[in-house]
């Protein structure tokens, strides 16, 4: 057993995990943060993405205790003040998903590709990066649409505001 603290979605938070036990688990059932989706715990299907440490993973690629002083955000840290982050508002708009269960994975790794790329996004490299992404319903077609459209979004609004 060993106790783990980290900070998640802006607090401090701890509990006592068996070694073995995977960051998704503790999210889930320490935590009881669900918005983060249990796919395939193989590291394929990208349900589980959160953020840790500003970067996009997959938690059931990771143990808890390995999370130990970091700083993670879920699904449900995303928005701020009740308003959707820009992001899930582009996946409303633009019918980006149908039974959700990879929404929140979706989401998670859209919010840190546009970071990483800046507002330079292109389809090609939209569909490249949710390759470790899966879903079963959508076609990808309205996610590639509603991420570019937030890409555009948030390259605006950053651009307004310099
Ligand atoms: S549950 Fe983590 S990649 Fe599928
Ligand atoms: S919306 Fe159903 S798996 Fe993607």
């Amino acid at each position: 057993m060993a106790k783990v603290t980290l900070t998640v979605n802006g607090r401090t938070v701890s509990g006592d995990c068996d070694d073995r036990m995977l960051l998704v688990h503790f999210i889930r059932e320490k935590l009881g943060l669900t918005g983060t989706h249990v796919g395939c715990d193989t590291t394929q299907c990208g349900a589980c993405v959160v953020h840790m440490d500003g970067r996009s993973v997959k938690s059931c690629s990771i143990l808890a205790v390995q999370a130990a002083g970091s700083t993670v955000t879920t699904i449900e840290g995303l928005s701020s003040q009740g308003e959707l982050h820009p992001v899930q508002a582009a996946f409303k708009e633009h019918h980006g998903l149908q039974c959700g269960f990879c929404t929140p994975g979706m989401v998670m790794t859209a919010v840190d590709m546009i970071n990483r790329h800046g507002g330079k996004l292109d389809e090609n490299t939209v569909r490249h990066e949710l390759e470790g992404n899966i879903c079963r319903c959508t076609g990808y077609h309205n996610i590639v649409k509603a991420v570019l459209s937030a890409n555009a979004e948030m390259h605006t609004g950053r651009q307004a505001a310099e």
